[in-house]
C-alpha cells in the first residue's frame, strides 16, 4: 500500500504579492489551469493505490477540500495544523495517522508547490524506489543541480543498493554559498527534491531516535485530535508545544537509512519569480507574460497582470507583478529577497 502525503502548509512568501498568507502559492494556478495542489495530486493519481492524506494549516481547510473535490480527489484525511511546525512534525502526524490501525504503508511525501514536466517519468521513478523503501530506507529523489543554489539540500550519493537507488553518503541541508559552489563544481552532488518515499514505521522509528520530544508531541496531537468527517484537527496545545523543524535537518542529515534515487523529470520548485519565469512560456526575446501585458524592446522579463493592462518598455531582467492591492517591481536577480520585503511589511504592520 502506498499513501501519498501532500504537504500543503507553506506560506510561499517569495511569490508575494500573488502568494499571500491567506492564499499561498500552492492554492494558485501558477503554470496552467490547475492549482499547484491539484497538479500534485493529478500527477501521481494513476500510481496511488490509496486516497491521499493532506497536511495543511487549519485556516486553509475549505480551500484544500474544495480544490481536491474539483479534480475528483477524495482524500482519506485532511490533517489540520493549528500552527505550522515545519515539515518533520507534519509528516510525523501523517505517519501516526497512517499506522493507527496497525497498518504500515509506504508514504509518498510530496510538497504541493513543485512543477514536474514529465509526470510519467516521475511515476516510473517512484515505482523504482519502492523496493528500497519497503526494505526500510528513507528514499529521496535527487535532482542534478544547475547552479549553486543555497535554498536546497545537497546529497552525495554512495553505493548502489539496487535499482539505481544509492545510499546517501552525505546530506547537507541549505549549505552556504561557498560550500554550494564547491559541491556543484565537484559534480558529485544532487539536490534533494524534498519528495520522499518510506515506510511510516521507519520514519517514526527514526524520529524516536533523533527527535523523541517531537514524536511525543505529535503523538499527543493525534491522540487528542477532533475528528469531523475527513478533517482531523490536531490538538492545539499538544501541537503548539512541538519543536519546529524540517525533515531535512531533523532526520535526513542525521540518519544512516537515507537513500537517493537521481531523477530527470523536469523538476522545478517554483521557489521564486525567476523560477516561474524559467518554466513559463517565453517569446523570442525571453519575455514571459500572464494576463493583459504589452512589452516593447524588453528582454528576459516576467510580467504578471491580474486585472489591469501592464505595459513594459525598454527593460531587461525585470519582474513586474500587478495585483489588486499591491505591485512588485524587481530586478530578476533580486527576487529571492522578496521574502525580506514580506517580513518587513509584516513587522511594520
Ligand atoms: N503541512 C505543512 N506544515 N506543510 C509545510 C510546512 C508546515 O509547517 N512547512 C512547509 N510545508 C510544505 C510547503 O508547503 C512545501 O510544499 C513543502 O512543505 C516544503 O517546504 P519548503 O518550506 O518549501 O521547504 P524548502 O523549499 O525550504 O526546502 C525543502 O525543499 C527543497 C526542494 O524544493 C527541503 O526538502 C530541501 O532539502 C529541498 O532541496
Ligand atoms: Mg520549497
Amino acid at each position: 500500500l502506498m499513501i501519498p502525503v501532500i504537504l500543503s502548509g507553506g506560506s510561499g512568501t517569495r511569490l508575494w504579492p500573488l502568494s499571500r498568507e491567506s492564499y499561498p502559492k500552492q492554492f494558485l494556478p501558477l503554470t496552467g489551469k490547475d492549482t499547484m495542489l491539484q497538479a500534485t495530486w493529478l500527477r501521481i493519481a494513476p500510481l496511488a493505490s490509496s486516497a491521499p492524506m493532506v497536511v495543511a494549516n487549519e485556516a486553509h481547510r475549505f480551500m484544500v477540500a474544495e480544490q481536491l473535490r474539483q479534480v475528483g480527489c477524495v482524500p482519506s484525511a485532511i490533517l489540520l495544523e493549528p500552527v505550522g511546525r515545519n515539515t518533520a512534525p507534519a509528516i510525523a502526524v501523517a505517519a501516526l495517522q497512517a499506522t493507527r490501525e496497525g497498518a504500515d504503508p509506504l508514504l509518498l511525501v510530496l510538497p504541493s508547490d513543485h512543477v514536474i514536466k514529465d509526470a510519467l517519468a516521475f511515476q516510473a521513478a517512484v515505482r523504482q524506489a519502492e523496493p528500497a523503501a519497503a526494505q526500510g530506507r528513507l528514499v529521496t529523489f535527487g535532482i542534478v543541480p544547475d547552479g549553486p543554489e543555497t535554498g536546497y539540500g545537497y546529497i552525495r550519493a554512495g553505493a548502489d543498493v539496487g535499482e539505481g537507488v544509492r545510499q546517501v553518503a552525505q546530506f547537507v541541508e541549505k549549505p552556504d554559498a561557498a560550500t554550494a559552489q564547491q559541491y556543484v563544481a565537484s559534480g558529485e552532488y544532487v539536490w534533494n527534491s524534498g519528495m520522499f518515499l518510506f515506510r511510516a514505521s521507519v520514519y517514526l522509528a527514526e524520529l524516536e531516535r533523533q527527535q523523541p520530544a517531537m514524536l511525543a508531541a505529535c503523538r499527543a496531537a493525534i491522540e487528542g485530535a477532533a475528528r469531523d468527517a475527513d478533517f482531523v484537527r490536531l490538538d492545539k496545545a499538544a501541537f503548539a508545544a512541538c519543536p519546529a523543524d524540517s525533515i531535512d535537518y531533523a532526520v535526513m542529515e542525521r540518519t544512516d537509512a537515507a537513500a537517493v534515487l537521481p531523477i530527470d523529470v523536469g523538476w522545478n520548485d517554483l521557489g521564486s519569480w525567476s523560477a516561474l519565469w524559467e518554466v513559463a512560456e517565453q517569446d523570442g526575446e525571453g519575455n514571459a507574460h500572464h494576463g493583459d501585458v504589452v512589452a516593447q524592446d524588453c528582454r528576459n522579463t516576467l510580467a504578471w497582470a491580474e486585472g489591469r493592462l501592464v505595459a513594459l518598455l525598454g527593460l531587461d531582467d525585470v519582474v513586474v507583478v500587478d495585483t489588486a492591492d499591491a505591485v512588485l517591481v524587481a530586478h530578476k536577480d533580486r527576487v529571492q529577497d522578496v521574502k525580506g520585503i514580506v517580513a518587513r511589511l509584516k513587522a511594520e504592520g
